[in-house]
C-alpha cells in the first residue's frame, strides 16, 4: 500500500490566493451581474510590451523552420538571456555575478518553493511575518516546519521576524539563530523596503552566523529611492551567503508567459560543497529549461526599447500605487508601502479583521483585495491593494472604498 507525503495533511486550509478566488466566485454567484474590482492577487494587467511580442512572433517564426527550430533549451537557459541578464542587471550596478551563476526558470515563484530542496530538513527557516505563503508552505511539504498551532497561526521549528507598523516594517535579527532566512525586498506583501546599509547588515549577519539568505527580488524593477538595492549581491560579501530570485513577472507582464532566473553564485559553499553545483544538479533533473519563445521574449526586455516600453509600464502601476496612497489618507485610513513597491498595506478601519475587512469591502464597494491575515500572524488588522489593476478600475475601486 503505498503512502502519502504526511507533511501535506499538515498544512492548514488551502493557498491564500485560491481560498479568495473562492470566496469570490461564490459572492460573484449569490450576486449576479455585481461589477466586482479586482485588486487582490498581484496579477498584472497591462499587455505585454511591443518589443517583446515582436520578439515573440520572430521566434515563433524561427520555431516554424527547420533551419531555427529549437528542441530542448539548454537546462541552465540560453547564453543569449544570460548574458543579457549579467549585463543588465548584475555589471551595470557593479555586481560581479557570470552568466554561469544565472540559472533561467519557468518564474521566481516555482524558485522560492523549490530551493529549500537542496538544503537539509534539519534547518531552521526565518520569515519575515507577514510573508509571501509559499516560502512557509514549501517547507512545510518538506516537513521542516514542525507542528502547526491553529489559535496562534504559526509552526513551531518556524522563525518568525515580525514586520510591523511599530518596528517600520523592516525585521530584525530573531533572538535564536536560523539556517536559512528569506527576504522578500521590496517586500511583498507590505510594499515597504529596507535600505541598502540595513540589507548589509543582514548579509553581514548571515555571513557570521552561518546562514543562507533566499532573497525574492520580483519587485526589484518598483524601487523608486536612490538607498535601496536592486540586487542583494550590491552588499558586500553576499555571494558567500545569498542565493537571488528574480522574476519577469512583474517588471515585465510575464505572470502567463513564466519566466524568471535564480542566482546561485559559485562563492556560496557549505563546507566544501558547493550550491552552485548542487542548483545545477537539481535543475537538470528536474527542468527542461524555459521555452525558447519565452526566453527570446525576455531577452527582448533588455534591449533599448523594451526598457523604454517596460519603464512607462512600470510608471503606470506605480501612478496607480500613488492614487491609492494618497486617496486612502485622504479618507483616514493608515497606509503603508507604494513607494518602492505596486502594493498598498493598509491598516483595517475599526479594528476589524482583515477578513472581516475583506468581507465588508467585497459586500459593500465590490471590491476585492488581500486580508493581511493570509501572510501570516503579524498581518491580522492589515490588507493589501494591488497597484496592478488597470487605472480606471483602480479610481473605481478608490471611489467606491472612499464614500464608505
Ligand atoms: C501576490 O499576489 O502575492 C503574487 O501575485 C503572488 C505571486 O507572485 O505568486
Amino acid at each position: 500500500m503505498f503512502q502519502i507525503n504526511e507533511n501535506y495533511q499538515k498544512l492548514p486550509g488551502s493557498y491564500l490566493f485560491s481560498t479568495i478566488a473562492k470566496k469570490v466566485a461564490a459572492f460573484t454567484e449569490a450576486n449576479p451581474g455585481k461589477d466586482i474590482i479586482r485588486l487582490g492577487i498581484g496579477d498584472v494587467t497591462q499587455p505585454l510590451a511591443p518589443a517583446v511580442i515582436e520578439a515573440m512572433h520572430k521566434a515563433v517564426d524561427e520555431m516554424g523552420k527547420a533551419e531555427t527550430f529549437h528542441g530542448y533549451a539548454p537546462d541552465l537557459g540560453y547564453d543569449f538571456l544570460r548574458d543579457a541578464i549579467v549585463e543588465n542587471d548584475y555589471k551595470s550596478r557593479g555586481c560581479d555575478i557570470s552568466a554561469d551563476e544565472i540559472f533561467v526558470s519557468d518564474g521566481a515563484k516555482s524558485d522560492s518553493a523549490n530551493i529549500q530542496e537542496i538544503f537539509g530538513p534539519k534547518n531552521r527557516i526565518a520569515v519575515c511575518d507577514p510573508v509571501y505563503p509559499v516560502y512557509v508552505d514549501s517547507n512545510v511539504m518538506s516537513g521542516r516546519t514542525g507542528v502547526y498551532d491553529a489559535r496562534s497561526e504559526t509552526w513551531s521549528d518556524v522563525i518568525y521576524m515580525p514586520c510591523t507598523m511599530e518596528n517600520g516594517f523592516v525585521p530584525e535579527f530573531p533572538k535564536e539563530t536560523p539556517d536559512m532566512i528569506y527576504l522578500c525586498l521590496p517586500n511583498n506583501p507590505t510594499g515597504t523596503t529596507i535600505t541598502k546599509a540595513q540589507l548589509q547588515e543582514w548579509v553581514d549577519y548571515a555571513n557570521k552566523s552561518g546562514a543562507v539568505i533566499i532573497y525574492d527580488g520580483a519587485y526589484e524593477a518598483y524601487i523608486s529611492e536612490s538607498d535601496v538595492a536592486h540586487s542583494i549581491y550590491e552588499c558586500e560579501g553576499a555571494k558567500t551567503c545569498a542565493i537571488e530570485l528574480k522574476s519577469f513577472s512583474k517588471n515585465a507582464g510575464f505572470t502567463g508567459v513564466r519566466l524568471g532566473y535564480a542566482v546561485v553564485p559559485k562563492d556560496l559553499k557549505c563546507g566544501d560543497v558547493s550550491l552552485h553545483g548542487m542548483w545545477t544538479r537539481r535543475h537538470g533533473t528536474k527542468f527542461n529549461g524555459a521555452p525558447y519563445i519565452v526566453q527570446r521574449a525576455g531577452e527582448a526586455t533588455y534591449s533599448p526599447q523594451g526598457k523604454a516600453q517596460l519603464k512607462e509600464q512600470v510608471a503606470y502601476y506605480m501612478k496607480n500605487a500613488s492614487m491609492i496612497k494618497s486617496g486612502l489618507q485622504e479618507a483616514g485610513y493608515t497606509v503603508f508601502g507604494g513607494v518602492n513597491a505596486p502594493y498598498i498595506w493598509l491598516k483595517t478601519p475599526d479594528k476589524m479583521t482583515s477578513w472581516e475587512f475583506f468581507d465588508y469591502l467585497l459586500h459593500n464597494a465590490n471590491v476585492v483585495g488581500t486580508p493581511g491575515s493570509g501572510f501570516g500572524p503579524s498581518g491580522e488588522g492589515y490588507f493589501r491593494l494591488t497597484a496592478f489593476g488597470s487605472y480606471e478600475n483602480t479610481l473605481g475601486a478608490l471611489e467606491r472604498i472612499r464614500k464608505l
